[in-house]
């Protein structure tokens, strides 16, 4: 959330910075603003709105050091006067996180002074002013002491050529170029542009000129960062043929599941070790991560026997959890930067116990945290709404659960990629129109469905709901009587999930239930006497059969498609939800 880029040392800066701050997007699009830097003077262009309103302005903004920032609006309403960077004396800023202190510190230090904007960040670049006395760094420093809560901070000053870059709580990356130096929030901005990177720990100071790149810790002692190879690629970022990167990403589903095989295969004697003796498990992570976590403990519970809870993180984290050595977290998280997820992964390393990190992202902060990461290879996903890396998260819980059990994981992993040949198949002959077309019209989608068909329910709601704006519940088919059933009649569509040979009965009561209160329904199912006795009542969307564990990849990707799809009848922009972003790095 909120993204940011820095570099200092290139021509015509901005318009780089311009270009890169697009590819991350995805963490905001509230407003959008760079700044550049040019013998000892600011340019500036800021406005609301996404990144691309900036371009007629860029080639106005000289220097070869610029920032610029995307924003998911925290304190503020999105609005020209709220965008970043803050421009002010002699600094300019862009800031990703939450400054928890910024009324005490106006307080404080700025009593009786107008404030440009609404924002906690502004007091960050006044602050930056009122220390400043010939030392850029210093004032970085005495500012950022000042500061409680979470900041990702990069800062140009007047006086020097060059950026310095503070971490607390937000991710930010520097990456090595030649002769040009960069910093940014995520490692897609910086893809193709250099090599190697660096990701900074918190309490991390990094000054960039465009010969060398000096990082200092908390006591502005000079550390050294490990250099990583940058793992974003272009062609990953590429939309090719595909109108949306929703629709890229769903049809990246299978390669997803395979190559998080692969990549379990690779490192499986490892996290075998740091599962011996566990004997109770908790999965915790945000939104569809979470989701993945509902399927995950069906896996544990049915092949291991072992009890699971899942909770998602911004409440787990504040229920003082027992821990104990027998137990695990597994924390999911695609991006590894969810604030209430990383908080939560920590709070159990300080209670004394085991993390497990599920993730997509290798050099998260989760994986720093975590004492073993199980890895999901989905590559980078840009849309808001997770789709492949859905998919990916369940391969690996589903291999993950039987190295729990001692089950043969080879030829677990030979089920999943041929559940990933089945995706595959299913993406490329779904006609799913005419459902969607009835959900675009409809004032509520129900999603159904028992045990792990009810687990994939929950994320279809999630699906529709954020990328369509329609009201949307994901429900145990066995419980719809027990309040939903209020809410049919003839404007709403139940799509009701039925994979499951012995719970199709119960499913099927559900089904008729609505049918008879006038509600429009739709089922997803591989069976064939379900087909049968629904054939002419209801529109069926039939999906390949296949292990009974891994039909909620299956189901998923219709589910997935269907939101898509409705998306697009009312003309939203399934990439970028209003109101959402991807890594939420706040509370
Ligand atoms: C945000 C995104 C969701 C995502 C959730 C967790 O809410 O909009 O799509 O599922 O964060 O993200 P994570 O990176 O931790 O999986």
């Amino acid at each position: 959330m909120c993204g940011i880029v820095g570099m200092t040392g290139e021509r015509g800066a901005a318009g780089s910075v311009y270009e890169r701050l697009k590819l991350l997007e995805y963490r905001g699009y509230d407003s959008a603003g760079v700044a550049s830097l040019d013998g000892g003077k600011f340019f500036v262009s800021k406005r609301r709105g996404r990144v691309y309103s900036l371009g007629g302005e860029i080639k106005h903004l000289h220097g070869h050091t610029a920032i610029g920032h995307t924003r998911w609006a925290t304190h503020g309403k999105p609005c020209d006067e709220n965008a970043h960077p803050h421009v002010l004396g002699k600094f300019a800023i862009v800031h990703n996180g939450i400054i928890e202190n910024y009324a005490e510190l106006q307080e404080k230090y700025f009593k009786g002074v107008q404030f440009n904007s609404e924002t906690d960040s502004e007091v960050a670049v006044r602050l930056l002013n009122y220390f400043y006395d010939k030392d850029p760094l210093t004032a970085v420093k005495k500012t950022v002491d000042e500061i409680a809560g979470s900041y990702a901070l990069v800062v140009m000053c007047a006086d020097f050529d060059g950026i310095i870059v503070a971490k607390n709580k937000n991710p930010v990356i520097i990456g090595y170029g030649n002769g040009v130096n960069y910093c940014a929030s995520d490692a897609p901005a910086l893809a193709g542009l250099c090599d190697d990177i660096s990701v900074l720990s918190d309490g991390d100071i990094a000054v960039l000129t465009d010969k060398k790149i000096e990082v200092y810790d908390g006591n502005l002692e000079p550390v050294m960062r490990e250099k990583l190879k940058n793992p974003a690629l272009c062609a990953e970022l590429d939309l090719g043929s595909c109108p949306h990167y929703m629709l890229k990403e769903i049809n990246e589903v299978p390669t997803s599941i395979t190559k998080t095989c692969q990549a379990f295969i690779c490192t499986y004697d490892n996290i075998k070790s740091y599962l011996s003796g566990i004997k109770r498990i908790i999965i915790t992570g945000c939104g569809t991560a979470y989701n993945s976590g509902l399927i995950g403990k069906r896996y544990f519970e049915s092949f291991a026997r072992v009890p699971v809870e899942v909770e998602t993180a911004g409440e787990f984290r504040y229920k003082n959890p027992v821990i104990d050595k027998k137990t695990a977290v597994i924390a999911i998280s695609q991006s590894g930067e969810t604030a209430d997820t990383v908080e939560a992964a920590k709070l159990v390393k300080s209670l004394g116990g085991k993390v497990i990190a599920v993730t997509n992202s290798p050099y998260s902060e989760l994986t720093r945290v975590a004492d073993a990461v199980v890895p999901v290879e989905a590559g980078q996903e840009i849309c808001v709404a997770a789709t492949k890396s859905y998919t990916g998260q369940i391969a690996a819980l589903y291999l993950l659960a039987l190295t729990l059990c001692g089950g043969d994981v080879e030829a677990g992993a030979k089920k999943l990629v041929a559940a990933s040949e089945l995706c595959f198949q299913l993406i490329q002959r779904l006609d799913i129109c005419t459902l969607a077309d009835a959900c675009a019209r409809s004032d509520g989608v129900f999603f159904l469905g028992r045990d792990l068909d009810c687990a994939v329910a929950t994320e279809g709601s999630l699906k529709l709901k954020e990328i369509s704006y329609i009201p949307s519940e994901g429900y145990p088919a066995g419980e719809l009587k027990h309040g939903t059933l209020a809410l049919i009649d003839i404007r709403t569509v139940s799509v009701v999930i039925i994979t499951d040979e012995y719970l199709a009965p119960k499913s099927l009561n559900a089904v008729e239930q609505i049918l008879s209160r006038k509600g429009k329904v739709a089922v997803v199912t591989n069976i064939k006497d379900v087909t049968k006795k629904l054939d002419g009542k209801v529109n069926i969307i039939e999906i390949p059969d296949c292990d009974k564990y891994l039909s909620p990849l299956l189901s998923a990707v219709v589910v997935q498609l269907l939101a898509y799809k409705t998306s697009l009848l009312l003309g939203r922009d399934p990439d970028k939800p209003r109101n959402l972003a991807k890594s939420v790095t706040v509370e």
